[in-house]
């Protein structure tokens, strides 16, 4: 299929179902850099949420660049990961220095910045005829020009090499990575939906996902649910289990303090009624009881408690 009739298509669909999401308003370095690295491991929808705020109080990065890592770690708070917010505020300190790198190289030489996002700056913010690929647009080619119902990162220089086939010479280029998160999100999802997709006369694993040929990875397969607070990097029963570790070990254990104790990234604007909600959830099964602000196991009586911590063989 030629390059024109390919991402037509694409734009065609783009233009009717993409989302209007904050970052694709912009072309400023530092805000998409700031978008894609929020996206790393974190969902968009939670993404859109935090990017407002972190503009506001850091609008550009010099203010970035003067930030402390206690105030850079309070903003990202609710996205985890803070290391990615202390690489950002480092980047950000170098380029008040030494200025925004113009090349995907220049970009890809900066401490926390791999190849994709080296290529997503410089297409979304300096218009690189690159295509970034990340595990979305992996998915949607890897199936599209390889039939591969579930391609690897092995197959990245394959797909580089058919940059060609992709990005119309000028115009929309940029869009076409933006249509394909798109596509990916609502249709060529891990388990596709080959039957609304505008690619699928074109697509090589259509016709076997069509006909049930493909065989579903077990961990795609969707486990009862697991409940994640989010932006938190472990499901809840980890905080839990936590929570009552902390009980067992100091006997008692006033509400306030369980929150920083058991999640390095506790911020009480933002988790105190997660963590207490966990809490009231182990008083209600009987593990925990409450008395004026404190939490002891149950069952334990305060007395019996002291005497278990002093007694080292307990
Ligand atoms: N994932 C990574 N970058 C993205 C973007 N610009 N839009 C949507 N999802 C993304």
């Amino acid at each position: 299929m030629d390059v024109h009739t390919l991402s037509r298509k694409l734009l065609r669909w783009y233009d009717r179902h993409g989302r209007d999401l904050p970052w694709r308003r912009t072309s400023d370095p530092y805000r998409i850099l700031v978008s894609e690295i929020m996206l790393q491991q974190t969902q968009v929808d939670r993404v859109v949420l935090f990017y407002g705020r972190w503009l506001k109080r850091f609008p550009d990065w010099r203010a970035l660049a003067r930030a402390t890592n206690a105030q850079v770690i309070r903003v990202w708070a609710g996205l985890g990961y803070n290391r990615r917010a202390l690489a950002l505020r480092d980047i950000a300190r170098r380029m008040t220095r030494e200025g925004v790198p113009t090349t995907v190289e220049g970009w890809r030489s900066l401490k926390g910045i791999g190849a994709y996002t080296a290529a997503a700056v410089s297409a979304f913010a300096q218009g690189a005829r690159v295509l970034p690929i990340d595990t979305n647009i992996r998915r949607v080619l890897g199936r599209l020009w390889f039939g591969i119902p579930y391609p690897d990162a092995k197959g990245d220089g394959r797909l580089q090499k058919r940059t060609n086939d992709l990005l119309p010479q000028h115009g929309r280029f940029a869009e076409i990575p933006q249509a394909l998160f798109d596509l990916a999100t609502d249709v060529c999802k891990k388990i596709p939906q080959c039957a609304h997709c505008p690619m699928r006369g074109d697509c090589k694993a259509a016709e076997k996902f069509l006909s049930g040929r493909v065989r579903i990875p077990r961990q795609m397969v969707k486990r009862p649910a697991e409940r994640r607070h989010a932006g938190k990097p472990f499901p809840n029963r980890i905080y839990r289990g936590r929570i009552l570790k902390l009980v067992r070990e100091r006997g008692r254990v006033k509400w306030s303090e369980v929150g920083p104790t058991v999640d390095e990234a506790y911020n009480p604007d933002i988790d105190r009624l997660w963590m207490e909600g966990m809490i009231t959830q182990l008083i209600h099964e009987h593990f925990l009881s409450t008395h004026q602000q404190v939490i002891s196991l149950q069952g334990v009586s305060q007395k019996r408690v002291k005497h278990v911590k002093g007694d080292k063989t307990a």
